[in-house]
């Protein structure tokens, strides 16, 4: 078959995996291929079980792979054959040298500009999709052009904002599409093409266009802005819990003001998932590195309160359950750093789960999608840890169950059924503020929500 355009993804993840497939979805003209490294994680894509789980994933990957989507490990060709060329390689927090714990290591990312400029044989656009400092495309750019031959690149910077659990709908309707590029003719017309892809199934109106920093810096700023309002509302969390004020009341007459929003104002045991915690801490060094220090220590204080909460949750079970967690059986419920994925990057379970080990109590980790990737993020502590999928066998002889990601299937267990199982006093720490907190306190709970009275029999 004879397809319009060929397009290449660089990095097949949680982004290149699902944004492709929606392209290659919408746009059945364009050949789309997806290629990576890491040979597992392509035999996956091309298998009946995906590397991810995505509600609507699935369905989509199915209906188009072999017609005009395509995962491989062939990069060479991918390079050779495309004319547009999606980057979007993982960008995690440097852990080694200057700006360790701070800074984006983008290794994985200039070893792709690298590998780009070694094989292209003909102009290309190539389009970060991946979340990188602001400055990075100059970057690219300089490596890509290093060389004297006479093939033009031409950098785009168009971030991706989907999250995890709502990929399909978010790539299928979203905010805006955000597309930066140099206002050179060149730059301009680039622009124009992807322009067109996204105009397939995205009203114009939501596909903005800016220069290419503003593009770049956008992204790490609207993380920044999520996870400020989480941090916002996790603060208020503690003040609630010394003044008997229950924050999904605040949440609701705070959001309720048109000009706040009513979004992102869920209290939690923190926030979790590869990106928030990274970005900010992205954003943080580009300032200092700028000189600009109380701006820097101003989104610092995002992550400093993010972490706070994680502890904040630890410390409350055990003055609950009498200053001694040693020995105690806690069964956690969830480890997904939020519903529907089976992700566990950055998951406030993990580091929960490690105070609660030190603490010498024994786990019992019970979740829908994410026990293979609980097994690998608790592999090696000292510690009796344990995997269920059922929550009914999970919580069975526990002391204490807590609540840590906010899947439905919670919300309607039969909690008498799970009580009469449990060892007594039982306690319920919902860091979700899921479930029904009175019901449980009156089949005998002991119950400690998030930002909320502690409803206790004692
Ligand atoms: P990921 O780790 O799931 O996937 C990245 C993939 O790139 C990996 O499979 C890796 O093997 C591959 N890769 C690395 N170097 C390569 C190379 N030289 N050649 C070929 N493949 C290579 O990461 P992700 O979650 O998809 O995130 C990718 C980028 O998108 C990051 O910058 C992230 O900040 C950003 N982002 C992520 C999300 C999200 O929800 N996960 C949302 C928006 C933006
Ligand atoms: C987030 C952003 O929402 C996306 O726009 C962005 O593209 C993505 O990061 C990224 O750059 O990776 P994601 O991390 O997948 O997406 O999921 P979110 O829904 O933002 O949740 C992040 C964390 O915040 C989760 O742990 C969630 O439970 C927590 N959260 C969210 C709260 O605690 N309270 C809330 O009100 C909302």
């Amino acid at each position: 078959m004879k397809f319009e355009k060929s397009i290449l993804c660089i990095g097949a993840g949680y982004v290149g995996g699902p944004t492709m497939a929606m392209i290659a979805h919408k746009c059945p003209d364009c050949k789309v291929t997806v290629v990576d490294i890491d040979k597992e994680r392509i035999r996956q894509w091309n298998s009946d079980v995906l590397p991810i789980y995505e509600p609507g994933l699935d369905e989509i990957v199915k209906a188009t792979r072999g017609r005009n989507l395509f995962f491989s490990t062939e990069i060479e060709k991918g390079i050779k054959e495309a004319e547009i060329i999606f980057v979007s390689v993982n960008t995690p927090t440097k852990l080694f040298g200057a700006g360790a714990g701070m800074a984006a290591d983008l290794q994985y990312w200039e070893k792709t500009a690298r590998q780009i400029k070694r094989y292209a044989d003909a102009d290309k656009i190539i389009v970060e999709k991946s979340t990188l400092p602001v400055k990075t495309a100059l970057a690219m750019e300089r490596i890509l052009t290093s060389s004297d031959n006479e093939i033009h690149f031409e950098v785009l910077s168009n971030p991706e904002f989907l999250a995890e659990g709502t990929a399909i709908k978010d790539l299928e309707e979203p905010d805006r599409v955000l597309i930066g590029s140099k206002e050179t003719d060149r730059g301009v017309r680039a622009r124009d093409e992807l322009v067109e892809i996204y105009a397939t199934w995205i009203p114009r109106e939501r596909i903005v266009t800016s220069n290419i920093w503003s593009s770049e810096l956008s992204k790490l700023v609207a993380n920044a802005f999520l996870a400020q309002r989480i941090s916002s509302i996790n603060s208020v969390t503690a003040l609630c819990e010394k003044t008997d004020a229950d924050v999904t009341e605040v949440a609701r007459a705070v959001g309720m003001d048109s000009r706040v929003g009513n979004k992102f104002l869920k209290a939690s045991i923190g926030f979790g998932g590869s990106c928030f915690k990274k970005d900010i801490l992205n954003l943080v060094y580009l300032c200092r590195q700028y000189g600009l220090d109380e701006v820097a220590s101003y989104w610092e204080g995002v992550i400093r309160i993010n972490e706070y909460q994680k502890d904040r949750f630890v410390l409350t079970m055990l003055g609950a359950m009498f200053n001694t967690l040693a020995g105690k059986r806690v069964c956690l419920f969830g480890f997904a750093f939020k519903a529907d994925t089976g992700d566990t990057r950055e998951s406030p379970a993990i580091s929960i789960a490690k105070r609660l080990i030190e603490e010498r109590a024994e786990l019992v980790i019970s979740d829908p999608k994410a026990l293979k990737n609980a097994v690998k993020d608790l592999e090696g502590l000292d510690g009796t840890v344990r995997y269920m999928e059922d929550p009914y066998e999970a919580s069975y002889g526990c002391d204490a169950l807590a609540v840590m990601t906010e899947w439905g299937l919670y919300k309607d267990l039969d909690y008498e059924r799970v009580y009469r199982s449990m060892a007594q006093p039982a306690f319920i720490f919902d860091g979700r503020n899921i479930l029904d907190h009175k019901r449980l306190f009156e089949i005998g709970f002991n119950v400690f929500p998030i930002g909320k009275p502690a409803l206790t029999h004692f």
